[in-house]
């Protein structure tokens, strides 16, 4: 595929804004390959939880990341994060590895360290690529960015029933508490915070069902890239 003819739809916004949902559905109607950025985060995250670095100090992790084996492979129509040649799964998930995750988010060395791995799939294949960043800095020049947001409120709830389902028990303020502190801490950091673009289209889905969060989003698809689902 020429370079000048890959595609690239940036989604950014805060956690359990319906992000993933959004670019996974968006993806598979378009033909595109799905990169969600946060497990590549997460991973890292997992990393330092595993090897005992304190929350508080996350440069801790900084040394380990030389000899980290860490790929972002594509498969069926998606991206899967491999440590170590294992592949991760909900481990990366758990309200504990999320809030280590936003901590090292934060060092300069862990942001360096993934923005190749995050441009080189974005140079080859035609993506939906969801993060906080995306936009801004990993895909400054992507053909359409839209940023998702809902009520604090809404992506509580979500988040609490994605967790319910996993067997994960916290309270539905536990849930809300854990969701402020890691968007604040997301967009208060001085490297990459997580905000919109000068140049995305802002889409708040709150009460949206996914189905309707999806066919707004192909309705930008179609007046600004005049592409319509495969
Ligand atoms: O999207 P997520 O909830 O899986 O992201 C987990 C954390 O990773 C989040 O707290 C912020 C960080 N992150 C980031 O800083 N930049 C990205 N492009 C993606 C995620």
């Amino acid at each position: 595929m020429e370079a000048e003819k890959i595609i690239r739809i940036a989604i950014d916004g805060p956690s359990g804004s319906g992000k993933s949902t959004l670019a996974r559905n968006l993806a598979q109607a378009l033909g595109f390959v799905y990169i969600d950025t946060g497990s590549l985060y997460r991973a890292i995250g997992l990393t330092a939880s595993r090897n005992g670095v304190p929350l508080d100090a996350p440069e801790g992790v900084c040394p380990l990341l030389a000899d980290l084996n860490l790929e972002m492979r594509l498969e069926n129509g998606g991206s899967a994060v491999y440590l170590a040649g294992k592949r991760l799964g909900d481990e990366i998930r758990t309200p504990l590895v999320s809030q280590y995750t936003s901590q090292v988010s934060k060092l300069p060395e862990v942001r360096a360290f993934l923005l190749k791995t995050q441009r080189e799939i974005a140079e080859k294949n035609n993506v939906v690529m969801d993060g906080r960043d995306i936009g801004t800095v990993v895909l400054p020049d992507a053909q359409l960015k839209i940023f998702l947001c809902a009520s604090p409120e809404q992506r509580a709830m979500r988040r609490y029933e994605e967790l319910l389902a996993k067997g994960e028990h916290m309270t539905k303020a536990q849930v809300l508490a854990e969701l402020s502190w890691r968007d604040e801490n997301d967009q208060k950091r001085e490297l990459s915070p997580a905000k919109p673009a000068p140049d995305a289209v802002f889409l708040d889905n709150s009460g949206l069902f996914p189905e309707e969060t999806l066919s707004a989003a192909l309705e930008l698809v179609r007046e600004r890239l005049h592409l319509s689902p495969v």
